[in-house]
This record gives structure tokens, C-alpha cells and sequence, in this order.
């Protein structure tokens, strides 16, 4: 019975994280592991008795368990080693043990960026297929256009910096060699099915940067996919803003999630009103 051994960890915790139960992210229930609690030995294989892994099925019941990172610089001697919690699995959320889904990265793959728009399509289940034309703003070198070249979309990667020359290569691949903010919509295919934003700078200018385009973007839109970086941690309590920011582009459906590959930032996915 997994809800039994979930329910034997709740005795060692300590408070009840709020913060992430009404984060927009996150609607499991969380609880803190103090530090000393997980030195003082928390039974990790009682958790890896609780099933066989695997993708979970809609309706199971999943164990959640978050690790603060050891190489944290702040994390010295932090007050919450980790996160438990208990969820039931349903259709919008990821079924593979930690989010994302076992991609492995193509050797000629330019950056690991292939590897995130993977776990984003598995995650969302975006149903991105062959002949359906992408727009990717922040594209150099080319690991998501890469990706989504592979699956048979045509690519129209916008980035002042270059393309590796295997993506540029290869078929349905288009380089717009232009800033954002300089980019008009008659630049851009008139029917663009997915928008991906992976630039680097903070959320809050990227926003600003795209928001001429995205009116002339959404009718024909799918669905878009933002990665957004946190470059510094403020950024968090700025993520619910921004979410709002992108709802209002006309994409109301708007889901956050850290991926496997997501370094420090996390994925947005916004969709039209199903
Ligand atoms: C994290 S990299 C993108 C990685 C890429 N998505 C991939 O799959 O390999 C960020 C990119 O954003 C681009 N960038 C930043 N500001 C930009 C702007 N205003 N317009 C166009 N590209 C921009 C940078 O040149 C850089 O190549």
C-alpha cells in the first residue's frame, strides 16, 4: 500500500510548506524535511519500495520527493534538506519519475536545448508533428530547432548569434539573422503553429521584448514555449506576474514546470482556451 508508507514519513516532518502548496506550479501538498531530521536518517529505501517505477498511470497514487541540491552555495547547512509530499497521478502532470521524459541527447546535438523542448512536448503533451511550421526566438546554436527539425516541422530560428552548421543543414530550417525587438510579423510565415522563447535575458524583458509580436502570433498559434530564466531568485515571487502577463498575450492556459534539463529556470507552456 504506498499511501501507508507515505503516510509513516509524515511523523518525521516539520511544517507544512505553504508557500509551494498555493505556488501556481505546484498544487501537490509539500512538507518540509529539516535538515537534521534527514541526517538523522530517513529511510530512503522504504520509498523505493513503494512501487517499481516507471511512468505513473492516471489515477496511482505517486510519492514526490525534492533533494535540496548539495552543490548549492547556499545551501551550506540548510534548514530543509527536503521536500516529501503524495499526489495522484492525472493527466496534467508529468508520469515519468522526475518530470520529464528519458531523452537522450543526439551527439550532434549544439546544446542540451534539445533535450529541454523534449521534456516539454513530453510533459504538456504537445502535439507538435511533422508539417507544422515553429517560430523560436533565441535559437543559436540550435538544439530545440534541431529537435524539432527531426520531428519534421519547418524551423524559423531568430538569433543574431550563428547556428551550428549540422542545423542550419538540415531540412525545414530557416536562420533569421535579426534581433527581436527589430523582428516585425511580416518577417514570420503568415500560419506559425508553435512559438518557443528561450533567450537569455531576465523573464520580465523578454516579455517586453516580444509582446509587438504575439497578437499578430496567437490566432494561428498551438501553443508556446517559454523558458524562463531566473537570474537571480527574486525572479520566483515574480513568477505568478508573469504568468498573468502571458495569459493575457491570449494564451489563458499557462503551466510552469522545472524539468529535468531546466537548469536555473523553469518552463512555461501556454496554450489558446481549450
Ligand atoms: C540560451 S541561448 C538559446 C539556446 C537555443 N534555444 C538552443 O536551442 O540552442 C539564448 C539565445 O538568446 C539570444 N538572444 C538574446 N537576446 C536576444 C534578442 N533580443 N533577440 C534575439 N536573440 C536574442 C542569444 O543570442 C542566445 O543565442
Amino acid at each position: 500500500m504506498p499511501s501507508a508508507t507515505v503516510w509513516e514519513f509524515r511523523a518525521i516532518t516539520a511544517t507544512d510548506r505553504s508557500t509551494a502548496q498555493n505556488a501556481p506550479w505546484s498544487r501537490m501538498a509539500m512538507t518540509d524535511v529539516s535538515t537534521q531530521a534527514w541526517r538523522g536518517g530517513v529511510d530512503v529505501d522504504a520509498w523505493q519500495a513503494i512501487g517499481p517505477g516507471g511512468p505513473a498511470e492516471v489515477g496511482e497514487l505517486v510519492a514526490d520527493l525534492i533533494l535540496a541540491p548539495e552543490d548549492d552555495p547556499m545551501a551550506d547547512e540548510p534548514e530543509v534538506a527536503a521536500w516529501i509530499g503524495l499526489h495522484r497521478h492525472d493527466a496534467s502532470r508529468a508520469a515519468e519519475p522526475g518530470g520529464g521524459a528519458p531523452t537522450d541527447m543526439p551527439l550532434d546535438a549544439p546544446s542540451h536545448a534539445f533535450c529541454k523542448i523534449e521534456e516539454a512536448i513530453a510533459w504538456a503533451q504537445l502535439p507538435m508533428e511533422a508539417g507544422q511550421c515553429a517560430v523560436e526566438l533565441g535559437a543559436a546554436p540550435g538544439g530545440a530547432v534541431l529537435a524539432l527539425a527531426r520531428r519534421g516541422l519547418d524551423v524559423v530560428a531568430v538569433d543574431l548569434g550563428d547556428l551550428a552548421a549540422q542545423v542550419l543543414a538540415s531540412p525545414g530550417v530557416t536562420h533569421l539573422a535579426k534581433k527581436v525587438g527589430s523582428l516585425g510579423r511580416a518577417d514570420l510565415p503568415a500560419r506559425v503553429d508553435w512559438l518557443l522563447v528561450d533567450m537569455n535575458l531576465a523573464p520580465q524583458v523578454v516579455l517586453h521584448e516580444i509582446a509587438h509580436l504575439l497578437p499578430g502570433l496567437v490566432p494561428t498559434l498551438r501553443g508556446a514555449v517559454f523558458t524562463l530564466k531566473l537570474p537571480d531568485w527574486a525572479v520566483v515571487d515574480e513568477l505568478p506576474r508573469l504568468v498573468a502577463q502571458i495569459a493575457a498575450f491570449g494564451l489563458p492556459d499557462v503551466r510552469l514546470r522545472h524539468l529535468p534539463s531546466n537548469r536555473r529556470e523553469v518552463c512555461c507552456v501556454a496554450r489558446p482556451a481549450r
